[in-house]
């Protein structure tokens, strides 16, 4: 590879300039980011599961109204990042085929059951808050398809993030069983969602080359640490306790949380965590299902084509 043209371009990136599609750029630049957006792509599209189980359950109109618009908005978030990806040179069709081969990732926490409605509330709450902690960096990633989408995702993901800490909120100023359902959601969630995250940043195997590119703007561990930073304040609000007891604010203000459990992520990233079969063989299922739509969609196309060409 041209060592002139990888220095022109760092020169590029260490400037603050934008990469465009028709930018040269380095065949591992765009392999790092076809792979990132495009699993960030899988997890807006599988994330749609665990919350489209309770539309049909939700307590009341407001409430199944508010999460349908949710979903809804995953699915939009997850055509951009497709979108964004396929400006890389990579086709929607061949990256989906890859997760649903189970070849590329999705992000490890929707993974989980969601058992209650305070599930719903707790998801909102701290996935989404986690989602926006780790996408607003991303406005300012050096790739330019990529920041856009996510300038338009984080408008919505903030909406997302309050109607779920609202959801608790009611739960919580609720009789004693609903508060209840709310501290078993936390309990449950709270440390998947620290998994969120990525690795330790000592074992992140793409956070040098991330960082080097300004893909990464901040490392796994501190926006880590900012979530929970953020985070604590707002159950100690809610009246809800974080199931981490060994947790104590240190001198500079930050909680420092006691050790995740490296192993349960290990295992989730294998498949092999609670829901990884269930949702794989949902999106297979409806991949199937929607064949019929695709090639009806390509066969309208080809004949508007063809009109046009006449
Ligand atoms: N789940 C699944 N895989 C994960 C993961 C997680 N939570 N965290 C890390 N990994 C994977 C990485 O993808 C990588 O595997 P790969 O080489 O096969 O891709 C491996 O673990 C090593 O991790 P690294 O830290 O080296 O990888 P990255 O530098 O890519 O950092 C990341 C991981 C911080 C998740 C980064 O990829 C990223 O910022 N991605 C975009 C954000 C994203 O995907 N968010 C999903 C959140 S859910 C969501 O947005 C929906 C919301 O609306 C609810």
């Amino acid at each position: 590879e041209d060592a002139a043209r990888a220095a022109q371009f760092q020169a590029r990136i260490d400037a603050d300039e934008r990469i465009e599609p028709n930018d040269w750029m380095p065949a591992a630049y765009r392999k790092t980011l076809t792979r990132q957006i495009s699993q960030h792509a899988h997890s807006e599209i599988v994330g749609m599961l665990p919350e489209g189980n309770w539309i049909t359950r939700a307590p009341s109109l407001r409430r199944k109204v508010a999460l349908l618009a949710k979903v809804q908005d995953e699915c939009g978030h997850g055509l951009y990042l497709y979108a964004a990806a396929e400006t890389l040179g990579s086709s929607r069709e061949e990256l989906v085929d890859l997760m649903l081969a189970g070849k590329a990732k999705y992000s490890s926490i929707f993974n989980y059951p969601t058992l209650t409605w305070a599930d719903i509330g707790t998801i909102g709450w701290l996935v989404d808050g986690a989602a926006i902690m780790n996408q607003i960096p991303l406005c300012r990633c050096s790739y330019g398809p990529y920041a856009r989408a996510m300038i338009r995702v984080c408008k919505e993901e903030s909406f997302h993030q309050r109607q779920g800490f609202e959801i608790m909120l009611t739960l919580c100023r609720g009789t004693d069983e609903q508060k209840a359902m709310a501290q078993d959601a936390l309990n449950r969630w709270w440390w998947p969602v620290l998994m969120m995250f990525g690795p330790p940043d000592q074992v992140s195997q793409h956070s040098d080359t991330s960082t080097k590119w300004k893909i990464k703007r901040f490392s796994n561990d501190e926006l880590r640490q900012k979530f929970v930073d953020a985070t604590v304040p707002q159950a100690q609000f809610l009246g809800l306790t974080i199931p981490d007891p060994g947790m104590k604010q240190n001198v500079d203000g930050n909680w420092e949380y006691s050790a995740i459990d490296w192993e349960e992520f290990k295992q989730v990233l294998a498949g092999n965590g609670p829901c990884n079969r269930d949702r794989l063989a949902a999106r297979r299922k409806a991949h199937e299902d929607g064949g019929w739509v695709r090639e009806a969609a390509m066969a309208y196309a080809e004949k508007r084509r063809q009109r046009s060409a006449l």
